[in-house]
């Protein structure tokens, strides 16, 4: 069964706007995603209807919200094929969530013990195992890729040993789009006894994300870039690994028992939530999983991948422009330089007709440092963009091209 693309923009309210006078054509889905109706609904209801702190009203609004919130964690770990409800643990996004794991491992890692990523990670799985190694006297490694923007596995293999506590690496690339041989990569790293942590920020969306199947013992993503809103998020973790890992946020729900000296740490998945938690966002996420599960995962990748397929053909014909990851394993994202144009110039002229893309170092410096450009210009596509959209793109960049090259 194909995707019905149009039925489906048509649950987005804010597709149908204009942008410079020009329909909106949004290609920048790896920042984050468009919100469908369901979860635009499932807010407001919330709000409308049930809005009052969890865990610890003794009135019937604190308890319905507190069993909304619930069903979401339900609905999340149900999603990701979690083993235990109390695996899924709400954060603010991806970022958090990492540093959920990175603020402990601090504390957990001695000299002598080695940190594991790529070249190609996000700086919010780079500068948080960085600080991790810092503060603890542990080595990180950077596993290094070829230019493709393919990882180079035999590099990986190699640097992994007796001494690696973790691993570390993105599900796909926010840069390259290269999608990771998770469930490999995570194999080799068990093979020492490392833990893993799979960046998913870029992996989440695109459907057949299976926690237990990749193996890993942490899997991080954003709500917001899942059709869900901003401010929400997920560390999911092995519940023998969360059960004791140091905690980093402390104060209200995350405590057993609290004297003026000392205090000992509450269960999962509360002892890693300190505080009132986003109730409405966690809502709003449950919502965009249930809205995104009912699609047909077969055809949402078949989609998303004619997206990609015909923006790569393009780009293959088109004199002057270079595509910044080819890996034969690719999702979502093209990244491109138009020769002798700035990126930033690239998206300026774009918006003027409608075209949102990002443009930048797309949080990773030292990846474009690798490459040795400044930045990229970098169009992200999602369920609901359509073939003829790549085409408006390719129109955009031709203009671009005539007026800056
Ligand atoms: N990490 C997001 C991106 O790649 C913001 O655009």
């Amino acid at each position: 069964m194909s995707l019905d693309v149009q039925a489906l923009r048509a649950q987005f309210p804010i597709l149908s706007r204009k942008v410079n006078d020009k329909p909106l054509v949004y290609l920048d889905n790896a920042a984050t995603t468009q919100k469908p109706q369901a979860v635009l609904d499932a807010i407001m209801d919330f709000y409308t209807t049930t809005n009052a702190n969890v865990h610890r009203g003794a009135h019937a609004l604190s308890d319905e919200a507190t069993r909304r919130f619930e069903k979401a964690r339900d609905d999340v770990a149900a999603f990701i094929n979690a083993n235990d409800r109390k695996e899924v643990i709400w954060t603010a996004g991806t970022t958090e969530a990492i540093n959920l794991v990175a603020k402990g491992l601090g504390q957990l890692l001695k000299a002598g013990d080695e940190v594991v990523v790529t070249e190609m990670e996000h700086h919010a799985n780079l500068v948080t195992w960085q600080q991790a190694c810092k503060v603890s006297g542990a080595t990180l490694k950077v596993a290094p890729i070829f230019d493709s923007g393919e990882l180079d596995t035999d590099a990986f293999t190699a640097l992994l040993n007796t001494n690696t506590r973790l691993v570390a690496f993105p599900h796909v690339s926010n840069a390259l789009g290269t999608l990771n041989p998770v469930k490999l990569l995570t194999a080799k790293a068990k093979k020492h006894g490392a833990l893993v942590l799979v960046d998913g920020a870029q992996g989440i969306a695109h459907g057949g994300v299976d926690v237990q199947d990749i193996g890993c013992d942490f899997y991080a993503f954003s709500g917001h870039k899942l059709f869900g809103p901003t401010g929400t998020g997920v560390l999911w973790g092995r519940a023998n690994v969360l059960q004791d890992w140091p905690v980093w946020l402390t104060g209200g729900e995350m405590i057993a028992d609290v004297t003026y000296q000392d205090a000992t740490w509450g269960e999962l998945p509360n002892r890693l939530e300190a505080g009132t938690p986003n109730i409405a966002g966690a809502v709003g996420l449950a919502a965009a999983v249930n809205w995104f599960s009912a699609l047909d995962t077969h055809a949402v990748q078949a989609h998303e991948k004619a997206l990609l397929a015909s923006a790569h053909e393009q780009a293959d014909a088109f004199d002057g422009m270079r595509i910044v990851g080819t890996a034969p394993a690719k999702m979502g994202v093209m990244s491109f330089i138009l020769d002798g144009i700035h990126p930033a110039d690239v998206g300026y002229i774009l918006d003027q007709q409608g075209v949102a893309i990002r443009t930048g170092d797309n949080c990773a410096q030292p990846l474009m440092k690798k490459f040795n450009i400044p930045g990229t210009a970098r169009a992200s596509f999602s369920i609901y963009n359509s073939l003829d959209e790549v085409d408006v793109l390719f129109s955009a960049l031709r203009k671009a091209h005539m007026m800056l090259a």
